[in-house]
């Protein structure tokens, strides 16, 4: 070896003993944990045997794993929660050495303990709240570190929705200089934006943990979307050993790019720590400059726009997926979502995962997040079926008292920087009548949704709600002042009687269109929305039509796992999307109601028997295969101004407006619609009869994956006959092959009834379609192969690079 190679060797040895970095580190700490479902007394001690444990990657959700069954509850989608344990052994990576190590859960469900080398680090009863804890005093740098976790959701019928079980968000280990921004250290708001100049307002949260003061020099930059630095402040500031400081900053922005729902420009933003010329820490937020208003009688403005919020609901779990979903699957669905005409999202009814929000942000959807369902009371949790049997009354309210502002206070730091964010919401249908506050008006007083008959004197009154609402305004203010607070009432007949409503700065009214006029005659200071709302049209028209109502929230965009009707059902399908992600024929009517550009659906139903009473009008569904002389209903969803039908060549006629429909005696063949606008052909769709099922077409969202991110493929699938057409009601069983580093993470078929279990490589199709998750566990060539007895299969080829 020469003498330079021995020099060169011996500088890189030392290096290795030298201080690491002083910046802060970070890494996600998804990969091999171990789980354990049941309880295992002891099992926080580092010495633990846990090598008959399962392998576990998470996000993980054990729920999900099944199975459904009758036992458990119809509000929770009949699947099983429980006790489960975690855990992690791990060396501390070398850059973490001599550092303020933390770890940070975005979501655990739920009533998680967590331990690091037998040492208790801390509880957390909310399965919604993202919360962090300081490893620092208990790590060994040498040996290896054992973190355990135990998760308890024995309470299964805990929630009026499905939550799902376990680690089921992401897991990070951090670390940082004594001197380090705290936890959502960082709050970036905008007092002033004009189209020529803003004002950006930089509040920076720090530590110093070490022994002597420190002289911290505090930079904070703003980046634009090309990383030129636009903006630059800096202020210098003394912190106490073993204190804490804050430092206020000032940004002037030229020419801003501002950030709306058609264009989410974003920039950075950037702030640096540095004692005595040493850079310490370094934190980055995504944020964005725009203003935001509402006013009672004009509605909501972005940026001076006036603005309708064309809003959905959206609960967290995604079918196979339970609510371990990677963030690919949140993608494909907002951008489903975006193209329906949607800007807006309401959080229902807790804080969703981290990256969803990082995803409205860059896709442009304006957020109500939403913190709660009951406070200090329980409501109703259906077990035996939607108001069947007897209701379980378990549920937050258990640790509300306790924990309730700490929740609602971290849910506000840790997502005040996103642009996407308009308002915060304390709390949906805390006002449910008799479910469970009550008051004498619900003798006389109209309402849709009640729980019992009139006035239950045996239940708590309505006037409690209100105490409690400023004092949960009064915690978002303080962490947050930039926002309005609202929630979601549902029993407005009954809180009008007390200060909830004025308690707020926005009012929800959940399914009371009927109540605008009125309450907007009788209030006029109060700002009225939509915060839920049915799929009617004339629901939409409330909020078209009157300028000071600016939102609609339907329930839902997408169905969902639990609130389920009754065995067998076990999801909810409320939604645009089902659970596959696959758009139902009420999203093509919504697109009508909601765009411009040129649409044109068809929708089909067998006609509805002369003299049949009427119910709510079907939708139909976008097939041409019908009983041998049936006669068919076909409606056009269109924004088109006329619609032309054909079926097998002939024209049954030109209608005009936006929801043509015909009687159509079936036949088989082709059917065909013709749209236009000042009569010019400008689309045209078809329906055509599709044979037996001989085939399958399988349709990847992607061919190359990210190996060191995980990537997903989304892999569509649709039973075909001979011709290629597709055939609409199949439910032939379909097995899915992997070959390569990939892991098959679900199958979807968007059944709401199907009790399969989703751990299984193979799924019935639901109306001839699946979606199968396929995930990336490392590089290089992945095979998916498609098999069904009978059928010609398919296979496509992924890679993972
Ligand atoms: C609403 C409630 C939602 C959901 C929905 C079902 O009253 O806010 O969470 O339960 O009803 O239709």
């Amino acid at each position: 070896m020469t003498r330079k190679c021995m020099l060169l060797l011996t500088l890189l040895g030392l290096l290795a003993y030298l201080p690491a970095p002083a910046q802060r580190q970070q890494q996600l700490f998804n990969a091999d944990w171990k789980f354990h479902r049941g309880d295992a007394p002891g099992a926080e001690q580092p010495q633990a045997d846990d090598r008959t444990w399962r392998a576990v990657q998470l996000p993980h959700d054990w729920s999900i794993e099944g199975p459904f069954s009758e036992e458990w509850a119809s509000a929770t989608g009949y699947l099983p929660g429980g006790v489960g344990w975690y855990r992690k052994a791990f060396a501390l990576p070398a850059g973490y050495r001599g550092k303020q190590v933390s770890i940070y859960f975005d979501g655990v469900y739920k009533n998680s303990e967590a331990w690091l080398n037998g040492h208790f680090l801390g509880k957390r009863p909310s399965g919604f709240a993202s919360f962090q804890y300081e490893l620092t005093p208990y790590l060994s740098a040498a040996g290896p570190n054992v973190l355990a976790v135990k998760v308890d959701h024995s309470e299964v019928a805990d929630s009026r929705w499905y939550t799902g079980s376990g680690i089921y968000r992401n897991v990070y280990l951090l670390a940082t200089a004594p001197v380090h921004v705290q936890q959502w250290g960082v709050g970036f708001t905008t007092p002033q934006v004009s189209a020529s100049a803003a004002t950006g307002q930089v509040a920076v949260a720090l530590t110093n943990a070490s022994a002597t003061a420190a002289a911290v020099t505090v930079t904070s930059t703003l980046l634009d979307a090309k990383g030129q630095a636009v903006a630059t402040a800096q202020k210098v500031l003394t912190v106490k050993p073993k204190a804490n400081g804050t430092a206020s900053l000032r940004l002037p922005i030229k020419n801003p790019a501002l950030w709306s729902a058609d264009q989410p420009n974003l920039y950075r933003l950037r702030v640096r720590l540095a004692v005595q010329g040493q850079a310490v820490d370094e934190v980055t937020e995504e944020v964005g400059v725009r203003t935001i208003r509402f006013d009672a009688n004009q509605g909501f403005f972005l940026n001076g726009q006036p603005t309708k919020l064309r809003g959905v609901c959206i609960h967290d779990d995604a079918g196979a997926l339970g609510v371990a979903v990677p963030p690919e699957v949140w993608e494909r669905r907002l951008k489903a979502l975006k193209a329906v005409g949607c800007n807006s999202l309401r959080m229902s009814h807790n804080p969703h995962a981290d990256y969803l929000y990082r995803l409205c942000d860059r896709l442009g959807f304006l957020v109500m997040d939403e913190a709660f369902d009951e406070w200090e009371r329980g409501k109703n949790k259906w077990v035996a079926g939607w108001n069947v049997g007897t209701p379980s009354q378990n549920g937050s309210h258990e640790y509300f008292k306790e924990w309730g502002d700490r929740d609602l206070r971290d849910m506000v730091l840790r997502n005040r920087n996103r642009p996407s964010i308009i308002m915060w919401s304390i709390g949906n249908e805390i006002d449910y009548p008799n479910d469970p506050y009550t008051h004498e008006v619900l003798n006389t007083g109209r309402n849709p949704q009640i729980y019992g008959k009139g006035y239950l004197p045996n239940h708590p009154p309505a006037s409690e709600m209100g105490p409690l609402a400023k004092r949960l305004v009064a915690v978002v203010k303080q962490a947050d002042a930039s926002r309005p607070v609202t929630a979601a009432l549902a029993g407005v007949v009954m809180s009008n009687f007390t200060d909830y409503p004025t308690a707020l700065d926005l009012v929800g009214y959940n399914y009371q269109e009927f109540r605008y006029p009125e309450d907007h005659k009788q209030y006029p200071q109060r700002i009225i929305y939509g915060s839920e709302n049915g799929m009617a049209p004339a629901a939409w028209a409330a909020v078209d039509s009157n300028a000071y109502v600016s939102a609609q929230y339907l329930w839902t965009g997408i169905d969902y796992l639990g609130e389920a009707g009754k065995w067998p059902q076990r999801a909810n399908g409320a939604g645009l999307l089902d659970l596959a992600g696959f758009p139902k024929p009420e999203y093509y009517f919504r697109q009508s109601l909601w765009t411009s550009a040129p649409l044109l659906y068809l929708a089909a139903a067998e006609a509805p028997a002369v003299g049949a009473p009427a119910g709510r009008r079907p939708r139909g569904t976008a097939t041409w295969n019908w009983p041998v002389a049936s006669q068919v209903r076909v409606v056009a969803y269109t924004t088109n101004e006329a619609t032309e039908l054909l079926l097998n060549g002939q024209s049954l006629g030109k209608k005009a407006g936006r929801l043509p429909a015909w009687d159509v005696p079936y036949a088989a063949g082709e059917l065909r619609a013709r749209g236009y606008r000042n009569n010019q052909l400008v689309s045209e769709t078809v329906l055509k009869t599709a044979g037996p099922p001989a085939a399958l077409q399988i349709k990847p969202d992607r061919n190359s994956l990210s190996a060191k991110a995980q990537g997903l493929a989304q892999i569509e699938v649709q039973v075909v006959d001979q011709a290629g057409k597709p055939v609409p009601d199949d439910a032939t069983e379909i097995t899915v092959t992997l070959t390569g580093p990939a892991r098959l993470l679900g199958i979807e078929s968007g059944d709401l009834a199907s009790h399969e279990t989703y751990a299984a490589p193979r799924h019935r199709a639901h109306r001839g379609r699946l979606l199968v998750y396929v995930q990336a566990t490392g590089a290089g060539p992945i095979g998916v192969a498609l098999g069904a007895p009978g059928l010609a299969g398919q296979a496509v080829a992924l890679r993972a690079e």
